[in-house]
């Protein structure tokens, strides 16, 4: 049995389309549900909804054969697996925004910078030579800047809508971003027929996308 961890949300939907498109449908999948494992036992693969900032290590400790996840979760977890494809979708970017019209010059002192993405934000600003300070938060961001948090924020930028209607604006971007197909790295090597296959039928679909 290969087991599959998907991000829950947008990127579940769209990798589930993936596998449909190839065959692996499980139609329990596409009923509105609270389940988190979706069984096909005639097709040797189970999927498994996961939040997506814990589909890494599901996937590095072997407990999901496969995974796919944001790069932007990726980069921030730094797991040890494999990175085996860019999926094509999701595509977004990690950015650095702050109050729309804002003089940029923010020296003396370390910039404060709020983020869910603290890792990420650390190599950003290091690579630049820019002191900083994080300020970790779990989601809405936006508002660090807005209430005075924070000097500026590190997210992640898909229409720009969300900055827009806080009033915000990109000041940098740092890397863009998609879902990518990852895999266990012991799984991968001593990989099973179905995985092989898996794989190589992912590899087609992408290609027939181009
Ligand atoms: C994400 C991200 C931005 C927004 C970007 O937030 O953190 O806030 O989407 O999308 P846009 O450029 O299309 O507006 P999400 O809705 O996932 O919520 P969270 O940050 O609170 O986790
Ligand atoms: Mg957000």
């Amino acid at each position: 049995m290969i087991n599959i961890a998907l991000a829950k949300g947008r990127l579940a939907e769209e990798g589930y389309k993936v596998f449909k498109a190839l065959g692996y449908s499980v139609p329990a999948m596409e009923k509105k549900s609270r389940k988190l494992i979706f069984e096909s036992p005639e097709k040797g693969l189970r999927f498994i909804l996961v939040k997506p900032a814990d589909v890494p290590i599901y996937v590095e400790k072997g407990a999901a054969d496969l995974g796919i996840v944001g790069k932007d979760t990726l980069l921030e977890k730094d797991r040890n697996l494999y990175e085996l494809l860019d999926l094509g979708f999701g595509k977004c970017k990690f950015s650095v925004a702050g109050l729309k019209g804002e003089d940029k010059n923010f020296y003396p002192g370390p910039l404060r910078v709020a983020t869910k993405y603290p890792k990420v934000a650390k190599n950003y600003f290091l690579k630049r030579g820019i002191a900083i300070d994080i300020i970790e938060l779990q989601g809405s961001v936006e508002l660090a800047p807005i209430i005075g948090l924070s000097d500026v924020i590190v997210d992640i930028v898909e229409t720009g809508n969300t900055l827009v209607e806080n009033g915000l604006e990109v000041f940098e971007d740092i890397t863009p971003l998609s879902a990518r197909l990852i895999a266990n790295k012991v799984s991968f090597k001593t990989k099973n027929g179905v995985m092989e296959t898996l794989i190589e039928d992912i590899q087609r679909y992408l290609h027939r996308q181009d």
